[in-house]
């Protein structure tokens, strides 16, 4: 089975290219499952009904956030009711929504966890202890688990790949924006990358008019951060192939799309 997962999109320009490039990516790769990270899809912090509903309807099964969940006021009307999409699940006990949620393919399901790390991050539930727990729960339905750990340090991130190596079929990191080139499949068959970028604007600075950014490294001055409107835009994937009996990862491949790495369909 080939899991397709479309890094933290930001803002329209992520969206835009969502809508431009996923049924492309579909027809190219054929994945059975699409996964997409929506913390930053709305104007850059959080996620809308419309928009998560949008990305279903574009093609994802599943969605994943991180540490702009609630950024949004309108999440807290929404997630409850949304079947496809999960927050970290080691917010606090209590919070609304779910850190786990299950795609159904023709064969089989596949479990889609998120979680977040405490290393420069808020001070939540262990990760580690959590993805234990989670792992027996998904276990029970399917041996193919694909784990989102929205997480700053790359430390962190790679502790919990190998933490969970054996047991998910792929752990992909997301929330840096910055794709890291160390995709592999570790030793009992899980497919990892540190992070795996994002996608929306390919100019700024993380995905936000750099201007502002520069302003607040000269000066440490409040600035607001927006996501630019115009300009160059650019899409961070990862595709893992997965055996459906065992659940682990025989495949990985690296996406990225932007005018210096362009599609070739
Ligand atoms: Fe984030």
């Amino acid at each position: 089975m080939r899991i397709l997962f479309i890094g933290d999109v930001v803002g329209s320009p992520g969206r835009d290219m969502v809508d431009e490039y996923l049924p492309k990516l579909k027809q190219k790769y054929q994945p059975a499952v699409t996964i997409i990270n929506g913390e930053n899809a709305a104007a850059g912090k959080g996620i809308t009904e419309k928009i998560y509903r949008r990305f279903l309807e574009k093609g994802a099964q599943a969605v994943t956030l991180g540490n702009h969940s609630w950024d949004k006021q309108e999440i807290f009307e929404f997630i409850d009711h949304a079947d496809y999409l999960v927050r970290p699940a080691n917010f606090p006990e209590g919070t609304p929504g779910k850190g786990i949620t299950y795609v159904k393919t023709p064969k089989t399901e596949v479990a889609v966890i998120n979680l977040q790390g405490r290393t420069f991050l808020a001070p939540n539930d262990d990760p580690f202890r959590k993805i234990d727990d989670l792992i027996a729960e998904a276990r029970k339905r399917t041996p193919i688990i694909f784990l989102d750990f929205h997480a700053e340090a790359t430390s962190e991130k790679q502790a919990m790949g190998w933490y969970v190596d054996g047991r998910v079929s792929i752990n992909v990191g997301t929330h840096t924006h910055i794709q890291t080139a160390d995709e592999r499949i570790l030793p009992n068959g899980t497919a990892y990358i540190s992070d795996v970028g994002m996608t929306g604007p390919y100019d700024g600075i993380l995905g936000m008019e750099r201007e502002a950014v520069l302003k607040r490294f000269l000066t440490n001055l409040p600035v607001r951060f927006e996501v630019p409107k115009k300009g160059r835009t650019q899409l961070s994937g990862f595709l893992v192939d997965v055996d459906e009996a065992t659940g682990r990862a025989t495949k990985v491949k690296r996406i990225q799309i932007n005018e210096d790495h362009p599609f070739f369909g």
